[in-house]
């Protein structure tokens, strides 16, 4: 369930104005310092991400609410961050929990704006230095383990997928907020005739994780950041249990 008004701002952590869209794509930079003043993580958060100038502000509050909820359910590992682009969700990850020795990103091409987004988070939090290391090589090309929390924010259609399988055959933590489905590349199974696309082949993919002995997570991060807000996360069972479902932005 949505929450409304000052209790929604308390358990997001950040004030969610409407006249300050989250979901914007303009650049956070120094003239945006005033609305993160606080104290809370998130506010330093947002400053060093003003300092860097280079994130559009989407981005910030997409990587934000993906951790938090993901850090909920799955402590400590290495974190993978699959599809990563700048590398902000690898960051988020270990600043939410510093018993995660290190984050790696994924992507075969590392934008313009991941230096100097790097560059502030460390001047903010030293401790992170040398403990997010980045390969600009696919997914593929990456080896795997049992203790990774492996971590994809809108890797595009079926790329979702393969960062599904290279979880399981590694028996890995995963979270994925999938974006892009299309129907040549991603499974919708036989779902197709009752709901749209995107969450008949995002609710297979759940399915696929809890049919493959993992406790699943099926949540939503909130709308106005991104309509690509399903998140599913998937934790290795120790005993048996199933899907629950949490949607709505907490
Ligand atoms: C939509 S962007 C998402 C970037 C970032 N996670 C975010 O949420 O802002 C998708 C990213 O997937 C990367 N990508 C494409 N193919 C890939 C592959 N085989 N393995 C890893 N990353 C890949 C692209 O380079 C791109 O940066």
């Amino acid at each position: 369930m949505y929450l409304a008004g000052h209790a929604r701002h308390a358990r997001l952590g950040y004030d969610s104005g409407v006249t300050f869209s989250h979901g914007a794509k303009d650049r956070l930079t120094h003239h945006d310092l005033g609305r993160f003043a606080g104290e809370t993580l998130f506010d330093r958060l947002g400053r060093a991400v003003c300092a860097a100038g280079v994130l559009p502000r989407k981005e910030l509050y997409e990587a934000w609410e993906v951790a938090r909820r993901v850090r909920r359910r799955v402590r400590g590992g290495r974190v993978v961050d699959v599809a990563g682009g700048h590398g902000l969700l690898a960051h988020v990850m270990l600043l939410l929990d510093d018993t995660s020795p290190e984050a790696l990103v994924i992507d075969p091409v590392r934008p313009p704006s991941a230096d100097a987004l790097h560059a502030a988070i460390i001047d903010a939090w030293p401790r992170l230095s040398q403990r997010i290391r980045w390969f600009e090589t696919p997914l593929d090309a990456v080896t795997l383990d049992a203790a990774d929390v492996i971590v994809s924010s809108h890797a595009c259609g079926a790329l979702t997928d393969r960062v599904l399988d290279a979880a399981l055959a590694a028996g890995a933590a995963v979270a994925v907020l999938p974006c892009c489905h299309d129907d040549q590349t991603c499974d919708a199974g036989p779902l197709g005739g009752w709901m749209d696309l995107a969450l008949a082949v995002d609710s297979l993919r759940a399915v696929r994780l809890a049919d493959r002995g993992y406790d699943v997570w099926t949540q939503e991060i909130p709308p106005e950041i991104t309509p690509k807000h399903r998140l599913l996360v998937g934790r290795p069972r120790p005993q048996s249990a199933g899907v629950t479902a949490e949607s709505g932005a907490e």
